[in-house]
C-alpha cells in the first residue's frame, strides 16, 4: 500500500457522515430548479464579466484524439502511439554545474540544498518576459517549480539506507521508534534539505524544453529556508503569539515547508506550495512540562504528539530528525517538548509553523517565501483558484488530505484587479492575508452549503472540544472551527481542479477505509462501502470517487452550490461498485492528481493506488467533463463484510453522466511502485509536463540487500542506474500536435 495510506484519522468529531441528513428527500424540488434551471445558462449570465470564464480556455473538446493505453506492469512510462517523452529533471541533478553530477549511491554530502529535491509532486511553469517579469505567453523561456513532497525514500539517499543507531541495530521502521537511538547529523541534514520546492529555469531549444544549470533563477526552498508568517491585520499579532519558538520569540518568521504535496497557481503569477503530512516530522520526547489541556487537543485533532511516549509504548510517527541534537536548534526544533521555561525557550510551537500554503515568487530568488494563515492550517493537498473575474473577490478552493477531513474555500477580501500580475508577493499580500474561510457540508438534496469558519459564530465561539481565544485560533485550528460548524467528513480530499470552460470545481477524494466507510456509515456524497473482489484487496472505499460542484452566481460571494459525483474509480470487473461503467480500457483507484488543460479543456486524472496494483501501476487518464447535473439520481448498492458478518445497504447519490470510452480514456502508465502527481503544460498544449513520484516505493530497505522494486529513469536511459528516482517529464507528440485532441 502507498505510504499515504498510513495516514490515521484524527478527526473524532461526531459531524455526521451524512446518515443524520438523509431523511431530507433526494429529490428536493429545490435542488432540480439549482441544477437544471438556476445554474444553469441562467446561472452563468449572473456573472459578472462571465464572458472572461471562457477568454483564454479553448472550446469544448469533443473527442480524445489518441487510443486508450493498456493496463502495465512494466517498469516503464508508457504512452498511447506517436507520444514520446524525455526525463526533464530528476531527484538529485544538481542546479550548478560546480556540483558533482548524482553519484545515485547516495555518497552526496549535504549539498541538498543545491539539488533537485525528492517526491516530485504539484508544479507550475511561468513564463519570463524580456523584462525578467512574469507573462503567462510563452516566450520560451521559463522557470519550473516543483513541490518536493515527502521523506519516505530518504534511504535511497544514502550509502546504506537510514541509520537509527538504535540499541540492537535495528534498522528501518520508516515511522516511529527513533527516538530510541540517535541519528548521524549528515544523514539528517540531507532528509531536511531535499524537502520543499525546487525553482528551476529551463528553456525551450530545438529538441525540447531542458534545464539550465547556473541559471540565477535557480533556486531550491528546504525545511530551513526562513519564512515570513502573514495573515490579517487585526490578527496578526494573535498569529504571531502562536508562532513563538527559541528560534524567533516575535514569532514573525519561521523557517522552512514540508510535505509539500499538490499545489496553486495565483492568477498574478506566484506559487504556493501546500503543506500536507507535516505532523509526521515531530516528535515530543525527553523531559517537559505537560501541557494545557487546550494545546493538548489542538495538537490531538492534527496527529501532533503531545507528550512523550511511555516507555515501550508506540512512538508517534517522526523522522528521528530530533535525535541529532537537544542544543542545536536544527534539529531541536523537531522536538515539540515544554523543554524550556517558557514557548520563547523551546520548540513547543513549532508544528504551529506548518500547515499552510506558503507562497512563492518564482521569478525573485531573493524573496522570503510567506506562510498565508488567513487559508488556514490543515493538511493542505492543493489550492486551486476560480476564474479570475475583474472587480470580484478570488476563491481558492483547498482539500485537506487525510480520511474523514474536510472541503475548505478561502475568498479574499480584495477584489481581482488584472494590473497585479506580475506583482510577485506585495500582490500575494493584497490577496491572502485577508479574507474568509469556509469549509463544505454536502446535503442529501444535493446542494451543499460553505460554512465560514468566524469566532462571530457561537458554535465556533462555545465550542465544547476546544476553547477557540480568537480568530487567529480558528485559522490555526481551522479543523477544529470545521467541526464545529458540522463540515461534511469526505473520503481523503485530494487535488481540486477548476474547469475552465465552466468555472465547476473538481475534487479527487482519493479512497476511505472499513473505518470509516460501511454499508451503514456512507453518505450522498461519499455513497460507497464495499469490498475490492480481487487481487489486492481492500474494503470501504477503496477506489475513490470525484465529486464536483457547481456555485450560483460568483464563487467569491456563493455561500452554497450544487453537487454531483464526476466519476467513480473502479475495476472493470468491480460488480456493483463499478458505477462509472468502467471497462479494462479506462478502469482506475484511487484519483489524486486532479487538472483542467486550458489549452485543450480535457480533465487529466492522476492516480496513487494501492488497490489495484497488482494489475496495472499508477496511471494518468484524460476525460472530456460534462457539467454538474449532466447525470442523476442513482443507487448505490453496498456490501461488505463487517466484524465477520456480511452487511448490505443502499445509498442515493447523484452521478454525472457516464463517459464511456470514448471520453475516459488511459494515457500513461507508470513505472512500477510510482504515482503519478503533478502536471502542467506550454500554453499552446504541446508540451505535457508531468510527475512521476516514487518509482519503487515497495522497495525493501537498502541494507536488506534486496534489489529495488524499480530502476527507474536510469533503465530508461537517464542517468546512472542503480536506484529509482522521482523525475517531471516531458510529454510531446511526435508530430508535434496539441496534447490529447
Ligand atoms: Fe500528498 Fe494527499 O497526497
Ligand atoms: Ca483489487
Ligand atoms: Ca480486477
Ligand atoms: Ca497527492
Amino acid at each position: 500500500m502507498s505510504h499515504h495510506d498510513h495516514d490515521p484519522i484524527f478527526n473524532s468529531s461526531d459531524n455526521p457522515h451524512f446518515q443524520d441528513v438523509l431523511t431530507q428527500s433526494l429529490q428536493n424540488p429545490a435542488r432540480r430548479s439549482l441544477l437544471r434551471g438556476g445554474l444553469g445558462l441562467a446561472g452563468l449570465a449572473m456573472l459578472p464579466g462571465c464572458g472572461t470564464l471562457t477568454s483564454g480556455a479553448a472550446a469544448a473538446p469533443t473527442a480524445l484524439g489518441f487510443p486508450s493505453v493498456g493496463k502495465s506492469l512494466l517498469d516503464n512510462v508508457i504512452l498511447p502511439p506517436g507520444y514520446q517523452y524525455s526525463v526533464l529533471h530528476a531527484t538529485g541533478d544538481a542546479l550548478d554545474s560546480a556540483l558533482a553530477a548524482y553519484s545515485n549511491k547516495g555518497t552526496e554530502t549535504d549539498d541538498w540544498s543545491r539539488r533537485i529535491g525528492d517526491h516530485h509532486d504539484g508544479m507550475d511553469i511561468y513564463y519570463i518576459d524580456a523584462n525578467g517579469k512574469y507573462s503567462d505567453k510563452d516566450t520560451g523561456r521559463a522557470v519550473l517549480c516543483v513541490n518536493h513532497e515527502s521523506s519516505a525514500d530518504a534511504h535511497f539517499m544514502h550509502p546504506n539506507g537510514q541509520t537509527s543507531n538504535r540499541v540492537g541495530g535495528k534498522k528501518f521502521t520508516q515511522f516511529g521508534d527513533w527516538d530510541l537511538g540517535t541519528r548521524p547529523e549528515l544523514e539528517v541534514l540531507k532528509e531536511i534539505n531535499h524537502h520543499g520546492v525546487s525553482v528551476v529555469e529551463m528553456v525551450k531549444t530545438p529538441q525540447g524544453w531542458r534545464v539550465k544549470q547556473d541559471s540565477p533563477l535557480n533556486r531550491r526552498i528546504t525545511a530551513q529556508t526562513p519564512v515570513r508568517i502573514s495573515g490579517p491585520r487585526a490578527h496578526i499579532e494573535a498569529i504571531r503569539s502562536f508562532m513563538v519558538t527559541r528560534w524567533d520569540a516575535a514569532g514573525g518568521m519561521a523557517r522552512g515547508t514540508l510535505n509539500n504535496c499538490g499545489h496553486g497557481k495565483t492568477p498574478w503569477g506566484t506559487y504556493l506550495g501546500c503543506e500536507e503530512n507535516w505532523a509526521f516530522y515531530f516528535q515530543t520526547t525527553g523531559a517537559g512540562a505537560a501541557l494545557p489541556a487546550k494545546e493538548v487537543a489542538s495538537r490531538r485533532r492534527y496527529g501532533v504528539p503531545a507528550a512523550a511516549p511511555a516507555a515501550g509504548a508506540t512512538r508517534a510517527p517522526s523522522q528521528g530528525w530530533h535525535t541529532v541534537s537537544a542544543t542545536d536548534d536544527r534539529f531541536a526544533r523537531w522536538n515539540l517538548a515544554a523543554t524550556g521555561a517558557n514557548a520563547e525557550r523551546d520548540f513547543r510551537n513549532e508544528a504551529n509553523t506548518f500547515g499552510y500554503n506558503v507562497e512563492i515568487d518564482p521569478l525573485d530568488p531573493n524573496s522570503t517565501p510567506v506562510k498565508r494563515v488567513a487559508m488556514g492550517r490543515f493538511a493542505h493537498e492543493a489550492a486551486v483558484c476560480s476564474l479570475p473575474v475583474a472587480g470580484q473577490p478570488l476563491a481558492f478552493y483547498m482539500g485537506c488530505d487525510a480520511r474523514n477531513e474536510y472541503i475548505y474555500k478561502f475568498v479574499s477580501t480584495a477584489a481581482w484587479d488584472p494590473r497585479d500580475v506580475g506583482g510577485g508577493l506585495l500582490a500575494g499580500d493584497k490577496y491572502l492575508s485577508e479574507g474568509q474561510l469556509y469549509a463544505a457540508r454536502f446535503d442529501a438534496t444535493g446542494q451543499g452549503e460553505w460554512l465560514e469558519l468566524t469566532i462571530a459564530d457561537p458554535r465556533i465561539a462555545n465550542h465544547g472540544a476546544y476553547k477557540f481565544a480568537n480568530q487567529a485560533d480558528v485559522f490555526i485550528n481551522a479543523r477544529l472551527a470545521a467541526d464545529a460548524v458540522g463540515a461534511t467528513k469526505m473520503d481523503r480530499p485530494e487535488w481540486g481542479a477548476v474547469n475552465y470552460r465552466n468555472g465547476e470545481v473538481y475534487f479527487a477524494l482519493t479512497n476511505n477505509n472499513a473505518a470509516n466507510r460501511t454499508p451503514s456509515k456512507t453518505d450522498p456524497a461519499n455513497p460507497r462501502a464495499y469490498m475490492d473482489l480481487d487481487g489486492v484487496k481492500g474494503t470501504g472505499n477503496p477506489h475513490g470517487h470525484i465529486i464536483r460542484f457547481k456555485e450560483p452566481g460568483h464563487p467569491a460571494t456563493a455561500k452554497a452550490f450544487a453537487w454531483d459525483i464526476f466519476l467513480f474509480g473502479a475495476e472493470e470487473d468491480s460488480g456493483d461498485a463499478n458505477l462509472s461503467g468502467l471497462t479494462a480500457k479506462n478502469s482506475f483507484s484511487s484519483p489524486d492528481g486532479l487538472w483542467f488543460s486550458k489549452a485543450t479543456g480535457i480533465c487529466w486524472i492522476q492516480t496513487d493506488d494501492g488497490a489495484f496494483t497488482d494489475e496495472t501501476n499508477c496511471m494518468m487518464l484524460a476525460a472530456i467533463p460534462g457539467q454538474v447535473g449532466d447525470g442523476g439520481k442513482v443507487t448505490v448498492k453496498n456490501k461488505m463484510m463487517v466484524g465477520g458478518a456480511e452487511q448490505s445497504g443502499t445509498q442515493d447519490t447523484f452521478l454525472g453522466a457516464a463517459l464511456g470510452e470514448a471520453k475516459l480514456r488511459r494515457f500513461l502508465v507508470a513505472p512500477q511502485g510510482a504515482e503519478v502527481t503533478g502536471i502542467t503544460e506550454t500554453a499552446d498544449g504541446r508540451t505535457l509536463f508531468v510527475n512521476i513520484q516514487h518509482p519503487g516505493e515497495l522497495s525493501k530497505p537498502l541494507a536488506s540487500g534486496s534489489s529495488p522494486q524499480s530502476m527507474w529513469p536510469g533503465n530508461a536511459g537517464y542517468g546512472p542506474q542503480g536506484r529509482p528516482r522521482s523525475a517531471t517529464i516531458v510529454i510531446t507528440r511526435t508530430d508535434g500536435g496539441v496534447i490529447g485532441l
